[in-house]
């Protein structure tokens, strides 16, 4: 039941800057923002990432004073990307199981640098390992094989437990990898490892200058269509997200992100669980590129569309804004 015009005149409570905090209905902190950052090889580097301007690759020095940092700006959790050394790429991208590799290296440098003050989230697929820029292994058509391939990702996932990551996020969409992972580590002894799922990853245009990053993109012939969502759906995304619930995830991820906030608003209505979206690498280029255009002002566009995600129904997004957000909200 309610009033009308003009009992009820909905400006009312919008006419100062206190009432509308008072009436503000979302919140971010930067306790909602997980930081992706890229790991290079080498000591001292911080070699800045093109496409994504503001964004660097870090030798692993670097990544820990990167952790350093989060910890003094109150983010909770770093998500690792390795940008591999070319020869150290293979057709089967067996580095990802080298305990010495950068994100085992890297992992090792937070904990040092800060101990246990800041999760470290870690990507499971084989594409920065990978000679062919691919996720999983290939067939010589080059389709991605799935059973082959969860093998391999439970692998990386130990070698990734065993340097002490808190968080396992696979992203690579292989079917039945969430379960495979869970038991293994649950076999390993490591119970109170989190899995975050991709559950419902795209096949987006919006990923170019990631995969620049971590130095696949000039490698990937083709697309990665047979394994990640077609946009087109929905539906498939709450199934995908289903599964991935039953077999042990305990967060899911919706990923890009603000294309995709209606999915997020349906997983977070149909399960009640945890729900991270990633707002990634295209979506940050748009708001730099906007921002360069003078189109648009970058600390106002960051802190809306962060407040969009949770409004949507997120617990947190991975942004590589994350820094710069928490320093806006005082972090
Ligand atoms: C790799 C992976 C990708 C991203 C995160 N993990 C790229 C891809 O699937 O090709 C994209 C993140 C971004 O664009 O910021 N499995």
């Amino acid at each position: 039941m309610t009033a009308s015009f003009p009992a009820l005149r909905l400006r009312r409570t919008r006419t100062s800057a206190w009432s509308r905090a008072l009436h503000r209905e979302t919140r971010i902190s930067p306790a909602d923002l997980i930081w992706p950052i890229f790991v290079t090889d080498g000591q001292g580097v911080e070699d800045p990432v093109a496409s994504l301007p503001g964004v660097s690759r870090w030798s692993v020095d670097g990544i820990a004073a990167r952790a350093k940092e989060a910890v003094s700006l109150g983010i909770p959790c770093l998500a690792l990307f390795p940008n591999t050394q070319p020869e150290r790429r293979s057709e089967d991208g067996r580095e990802a199981l080298n305990p010495d590799n950068l994100m085992c290296r890297a992992i090792r440098a937070i904990r040092d640098a800060v101990g246990c003050d800041v999760g470290v989230l870690t990507d499971v697929a084989l594409d920065p390992y990978t000679s062919h820029g691919q996720d999983g292994l290939i067939d010589p058509a080059g389709y991605v094989l799935n059973d082959a391939t969860v093998e391999v990702l439970v692998g990386q996932s130990l070698n990734q437990v065993a340097a002490g990551a808190d968080i396992i996020a696979p992203s690579d969409m292989m079917d039945g990898r969430i379960g495979v992972i869970r038991a293994a580590l649950e076999a390993g002894g490591h119970g109170n490892v989190q899995i975050m799922a991709y559950a419902a990853k795209y096949a987006s245009a919006f990923y170019g200058p990631f995969r620049d990053a971590v130095g696949s993109g000039g490698l990937l012939k083709g697309d990665k269509k047979t394994y990640q969502m077609d946009p087109a759906n929905g539906e498939e995304a709450l199934r995908e997200v289903a599964l991935d619930l039953a077999e042990g995830a305990d967060s899911v991820m919706v990923k890009p992100g603000l294309p995709y906030l209606d999915i997020v608003r349906r997983v977070k209505d149909r399960f009640e669980v945890p729900v991270f979206a990633y707002q990634v690498s295209g979506e940050y280029a748009m708001i730099e590129a906007a921002v360069a255009a003078g189109a648009g002002d970058r600390d106002a566009l960051v802190l809306e569309t962060l407040t969009a995600f949770k409004r949507a129904g997120c617990s947190g997004v991975l942004t590589y804004h994350a820094a710069h957000a928490a320093r806006l909200l005082g972090g």
